[in-house]
């Protein structure tokens, strides 16, 4: 599995800082073989991993220049960072990023050979008009995306169940993420109001191979517990 928290604007260093002390011993106190991502903001990239990868929520796609606000590859590169999170339905729709501008970023991130976590997902008036709106509007955004990427993991998180505390029916999610399989080889990630109470339920269904988590990940604990019951799920799996 593959448990990834996405802090969004949230997080000061020093709070990245213990909470990744918390994780960190979690992981190594009970063996943990799955993946944990964690994409702190900015100001905390500049952790030194033990056992937890560390992403970049965003980057601008050039090695460095005129380019005001932004960060760029030789910051990352300063950091030990290789892992990025791309479209993201904050970026896309809060920050108004076209398909267009995170193809070119998702290339570049490529070309450097980046863990690339692309991020897809439906608005809920799209997912009103029912399936065939709904599987045209996620294909749209898998323009100038190189869905055979060695290093891509897929997310799929539906605008309407960012924050918002709804969550696809099971039903839905699977269908979905059957699609998504029948795409890519990719690692598929379901993220949308994902928390302690419904994450291993959601990582047992059928092509789910982790979650991406937001605000339920802000807590250090709540994160550990999900860790917890992957580590369960893969023990299931291997008594099968
Ligand atoms: P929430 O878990 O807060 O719904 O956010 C999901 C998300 O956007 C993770 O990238």
């Amino acid at each position: 599995m593959i448990l990834c928290a996405n802090f969004k604007a949230n997080k000061t260093r020093q709070e990245t800082r213990a909470y990744m002390a918390v994780v960190e011993s979690f992981v190594s106190a009970n063996d943990i073989s799955d993946t944990i991502i964690v994409f702190p903001p900015f100001t905390a990239l500049d952790h030194d991993p033990r056992n937890v990868l560390i992403g970049v929520q965003n980057a601008y796609p050039v090695q460095n220049g005129a380019y005001t606000g932004e960060i760029a590859l030789e910051q990352l590169e300063e950091f030990g960072i290789k892992t990025i999170l791309i479209g993201h339905s904050e970026r896309r729709h809060v920050i108004g990023e076209t398909q267009e501008q995170i193809a070119a970023k998702f290339r570049f991130f490529a070309d450097q050979g980046f863990a690339i976590v692309y991020c897809v997902g439906e608005p809920l008036e799209v997912r009103e008009e029912g399936d065939a709106a709904l599987l045209s509007y996620i294909e749209k955004q898998f323009e100038g995306i190189d869905l055979s990427y060695a290093d891509l993991i897929l997310a799929y998180e539906p605008v309407w169940a960012i924050g918002t505390g709804l969550t696809p029916s099971n039903r839905d999610i699977e269908l979905l993420h059957g699609v998504l399989r029948g795409k890519t080889h990719a690692p598929l990630l379901y993220g949308g109001s994902v928390k302690v109470e419904n994450a291993g339920e959601i990582m047992a269904l059928e092509n789910v191979d982790g979650v991406l988590v937001g605000s339920a990940s802000l807590s250090a604990n709540d994160f550990c517990e999900m860790i917890a019951q992957a580590a369960e799920l893969n023990t299931e799996e291997e008594n099968n």
